[in-house]
């Protein structure tokens, strides 16, 4: 294993040597072929820079807001579930590494530690972020997101592509045994999980976005948005943010990478005030700019999150987002940028299959 990783990508192998191939390959891979997941990094190759010169970038400020929530670079993470099998300190570390370097957390609602834990491991104004799936036992969500308006959480992200979970073929059939696996934000102290008990729900619709609307005050973002039409619904709907994600291809294999998509949400939503946020394949200081440059507010990473939980806890995710941090403000320089104001779409090249 190299000793010091010096790129995003040197952390997975960490992540790999630590847990059994079993869990491996759950934290891996993606839905079916896996086409949607090896796309969503190769993608962003495909778009070229367009740098300016002769600017002076000898001061740059990395630094932008989601939701009226300051970031020191546009980064956060993304929701996975169950970091304890990443690191004994599971969600706790990753919102000590991610509050150190002043980026943002959108915890799982399947996480292993509680929601409060969390909260209560960083200072208050870190921008916290609870992620919800829409269960059959919709009490259960409703229950979540009164825990997190008590625990001081900015937003909801509700996920919207997972009417069921996407077929993945790790597993060959074979069933996670998640016995004695704790989700305080699913199950109640005297549950154990249960696969009948705890089912997603596959008839809910934009009904369940307009009862959340009801339901809290909390603004919230809709995670999973991958067309143009669904972005406006989103807007109609009151979302105050839209995650451009496949889930890390985890969900229907065959969609386009997510920053083959973006700029046709950011075009949908233009004017409505709401902010455009991508994931997927986002490994390298470069893909941050290219998709500032096609309009995102943020992005957020995934499963680099756990490759640098891993390595060395907290430690760990601070390093993976601190490598991006300092290879955006370098890819800022060379571009000829001062501050992510100067990040816009004359900056990049696009591929002839995607309209800006
Ligand atoms: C192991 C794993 C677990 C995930 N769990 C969740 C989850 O609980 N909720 C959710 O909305 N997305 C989940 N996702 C999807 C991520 O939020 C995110 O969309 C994806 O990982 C981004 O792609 P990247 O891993 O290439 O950065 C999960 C992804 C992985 C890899």
């Amino acid at each position: 294993m190299a000793l010091t990783p010096v790129c995003v990508e040197d952390f997975e192998q960490y992540l790999k040597a630590s847990v059994s191939d079993f869990f491996w390959e759950y934290y891996r891979s993606g839905a079916q072929d896996e086409q949607t997941l090896r796309d969503n990094p190769l993608a962003f190759q495909r778009y070229r820079l367009r740098p300016r010169c002769l600017r002076d970038v000898s001061q740059r400020d990395t630094s932008t807001s989601i939701l009226g929530h300051r970031l020191a670079f546009p980064v956060g993470v993304s929701p996975t579930a169950a970091h304890c099998f990443a690191h004994k300190d599971g969600e706790v570390a990753t919102a000590r590494g991610v509050s150190s370097v002043g980026s943002a957390m959108i915890l799982s609602m399947w996480s292993n530690r509680t929601l409060e834990d969390v909260a209560a491991s960083v200072p208050p104004d870190t921008p916290l972020l609870l992620q919800l799936t829409i269960l059959r036992d919709r009490s259960r969500v409703e229950a979540a997101i009164r825990r997190a308006e008590a625990a001081g959480f900015k937003a909801l992200v509700v996920t919207v592509d997972e009417p069921m979970l996407g077929k993945r073929n790790y597993d060959n059939g074979k069933e996670v045994d998640l016995t004695g696996i704790k989700f305080p934000q699913v199950l109640r102290s005297d549950e154990q999980f249960s696969r009948d008990q705890i089912q997603f729900s596959d008839s809910r619709t934009w009904n369940d976005i307009l009862r959340l609307k009801e339901l809290t005050s909390l603004p919230f973002v809709l995670k999973g948005i991958l067309t143009a039409e669904d972005a406006v619904e989103a807007v109609r709907h009151g979302a105050a943010g839209i995650l451009v994600s496949n889930h890390g291809g985890r969900q229907l294999d065959g969609v386009p990478a997510t920053i083959d998509v973006l700029a046709e949400i950011v075009n949908a939503v233009r004017g409505s005030g709401v902010e455009v946020y991508l994931d997927g394949g986002v490994r390298k200081g470069t893909d941050v700019l290219k998709a500032l440059a096609l309009g995102a507010r943020a992005v957020f990473i995934g499963r680099p999150a756990l490759w640098g939980l891993a390595y060395d806890g907290a430690n760990g995710v601070e390093k993976v987002l601190g490598i991006l941090k300092e290879e955006l403000s370098l890819a800022m320089a060379l571009s000829g940028c001062s501050s992510v104001a100067d990040i816009t779409s004359d900056l990049i090249a696009v591929p002839s299959y995607c309209k800006l």
